[in-house]
């Protein structure tokens, strides 16, 4: 806005006489919402708006004073050598602009640069001062904000997902309690046994988020990926009858993947039940899977609404949810699980509505060498 002032300053000059020009140039600071000083070739202050008098002194105090002596704060000021600044102006030298700059209490946006007359010659140097000091603090405030609701809806997210594990612990640690007198041996042995696979798949959990977190390379065993889906939706069998949605598995994969179990499982595991929360009541999702040459394709439908093309890339930024009590975290871990192996995940719109979700796995070299044997 200091460089337009500058414009209208010198523009004012070429149309009007010299003693109206200053009256003009007053009048045209005047109404600036930022602070305007100019000064004249020895740095004396001719202009000192309204919106510098408000913070920096009243103008009858600073008119015709130097200009460090007329705004002490600059001449105080330790982070910048404000006398060198005006000295370079006054010569004629470049335009300056400080975009942060702290002064006094206050954190200012400023400029300095000369006021030139019609042939080009140094007439003054202008400086303006804008106060940034409360959209500053309000910048940060919404920073913070920001990373407290990330750090609230991570640990919602944790929460989320090793709350199914404990539920089943303590439900089993109640019936043990009740009925250790008349239960025998090998049952108690058999509800342990539960309880032990329910910790380790806790265990497990964290370790994988843990993971995701550092982003290590995937753990690879060989696996049939479909041996491996059938063992993901079989856990979620439970979730789509409670819903009242079908649940449908056609596998189509013949290959065995080298791939890291633990976060395929996440990932399929996080699509699918993304899937059958909006489906519905009533509503269908099907899981595919084909062997195309170079990789190893898994298709996640569901007819519930779709996903709008302009939230389909949103869908994987971390904590982006529009779910009641959602945490953002599925999909952003399903993505990370999946481009650890080399693969991509696609949202695409269901032919009929509804979501499509298609994981590629590529093939390593292990299963390249083998499909030629
Ligand atoms: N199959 C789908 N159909 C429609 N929208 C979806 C589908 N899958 C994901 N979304 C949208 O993407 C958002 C992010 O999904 P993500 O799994 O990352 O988190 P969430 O499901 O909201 O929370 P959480 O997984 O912790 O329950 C969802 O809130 C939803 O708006
Ligand atoms: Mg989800």
């Amino acid at each position: 806005m200091s460089g337009r002032f500058l414009f209208y300053s010198e523009l004012l000059l070429r149309v009007l006489p010299e003693e109206d020009y200053a009256l003009h140039l007053e009048a045209l600071a005047e109404e600036l919402p930022l602070g305007v000083v100019a000064t004249d070739v020895q740095g004396r202050v001719l202009v000192w708006n309204r919106a510098l008098a408000a913070w920096a002194g009243p103008r009858e105090r600073a008119l015709g004073q130097p200009l460090l002596e007329a705004f002490p704060l600059l001449a105080a000021d330790t982070n910048l050598d404000w006398a060198g600044l005006i000295a370079a102006a006054l010569r004629g030298g470049a335009y300056r602009e400080l975009v942060r700059q702290p002064l006094g209490e206050r954190l200012v946006r400023a400029t300095v640069g000369p006021m030139r007359g019609p042939q080009g010659l140094v007439l003054g140097a202008v400086l303006s001062f804008q106060d940034i000091t409360s959209s500053a603090r309000e910048e940060e405030r919404r920073r913070l904000q920001t990373r407290s609701e990330a750090i609230t809806s991570l640990g919602a997210g944790i929460a989320h997902e090793i709350r199914n594990p404990i539920n089943a612990l303590s439900l089993n640690l109640q019936l043990l309690r009740e009925r250790i007198a008349d239960l025998p041996r090998e049952a108690i042995a058999a509800k342990a046994d539960t309880m032990i696979a329910e910790l380790g798949r806790m265990e497990s959990l964290v370790a994988h988020l843990l993971e995701v977190s550092r982003g290590g390379p995937p753990d690879r065993a060989p696996e049939r990926i479909d041996v491996l889906l059938a063992a993901v939706l079989e856990r979620l069998e439970g979730m789509a009858q409670h819903a009242g949605s079908r649940l449908l598995f056609r596998p189509g994969s013949r290959r065995v993947l080298h791939v890291d179990r633990a976060r395929i499982d996440r990932a399929v595991h996080n699509i699918v039940r993304n899937a059958l929360e909006s489906a519905g009541r009533g509503g269908t999702v099907e899981v595919r899977t084909r062997d195309d040459p170079h990789s190893t394709v898994i298709v996640v439908d569901d007819d519930g609404p779709g996903i709008a093309p302009e939230d389909r890339q949103r869908v994987f930024e971390l904590f982006w949810t529009k779910k009641r009590g959602g945490t953002g975290l599925g999909l952003p871990l399903a993505q990370r699980a999946v481009e650890s192996h080399g693969g991509e995940i696609e949202v695409l719109e269901r032919p009929g509505g509804g979501a499509r979700f298609v994981l590629h796995l590529p093939i390593g070299q292990d299963e390249a060498a083998a499909g030629e044997a």
